[in-house]
């Protein structure tokens, strides 16, 4: 199965070319919505949070608390490192298993830190890269989120830079314009996934 990987800086449109995508009827596998499931009620990793943090880590209904554990994590690198090393591995496993279930001609796998971790490399075959400026970067996620500037530069400087990102990229797609420039875009690449899908068998 042919699997791209899709990133990009944080507010580039990931999700925004995703929903693309999915509508074309490709399978869209993502990863936030996977860390998300896998720390809801019942899963066997608020387990091992539980045990690693502590007990106050699980709200009454069994969910995890996420203020605090934003919060902690924001505060230390070594409670990141420490839950990364729980979820992360759990979240490839759960990426691989909807690969080898996906029904259509090929998929895309969404991770917003791709290129910074390295460990998707021999999961995806293509790594395509939505890309728009810095500025639109910082304007698009005040707008979205509510965040003032210095709090998305924040984020902005713990990921690679747009230079970085884009010598990495074996696909493109230039999101400095309006929504409607995405379309022929996303068509284009469509057509030569397909293609690549075929001759892979
Ligand atoms: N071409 C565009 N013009 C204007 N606004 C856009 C454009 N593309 C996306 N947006 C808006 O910018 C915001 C960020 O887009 P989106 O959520 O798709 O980015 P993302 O890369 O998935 O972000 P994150 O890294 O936070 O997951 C959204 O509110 C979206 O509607
Ligand atoms: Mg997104």
């Amino acid at each position: 199965m042919l699997a791209i990987g899709l990133t990009g800086g944080i507010g580039c449109g990931k999700s925004t070319v995703a929903e693309r995508f999915a509508e074309l009827g490709v399978s869209i596998i993502d990863t936030d919505q996977i860390a998300h499931q896998l720390t809801s009620a019942g899963q066997p990793a608020l387990a091992a949070i539980a045990n690693q943090f502590g007990t106050d880590f699980l709200l009454p209904d069994g969910n995890l608390n996420r203020p605090l554990m934003r919060h902690t994590i924001f505060a230390s690198p070594e409670a990141k490192k420490a839950l990364e090393a729980i979820l992360h591995p759990l979240i490839r496993a759960e990426v691989r298993r909807r690969i080898a279930l996906a029904q259509s001609p090929y998929v895309i796998v969404a991770v917003p830190l791709l290129l910074e971790s390295g460990a998707y490399r021999e999961i995806v075959q293509r790594v395509l890269v939505v890309d728009c400026s810095e500025a639109q970067q910082v304007e698009r996620v005040m707008a979205r989120n509510g965040l003032d500037e210095a709090e998305v530069r924040a984020i902005m400087a713990h990921q690679l830079s747009r230079q970085e990102r884009l010598r990495q990229a074996d696909d493109i797609i230039d999101n400095y314009r309006n929504h409607a420039s995405l379309g022929p875009q996303v068509e284009q690449l469509h057509q030569r996934y397909l293609t690549l899908a075929n001759a892979q068998g």
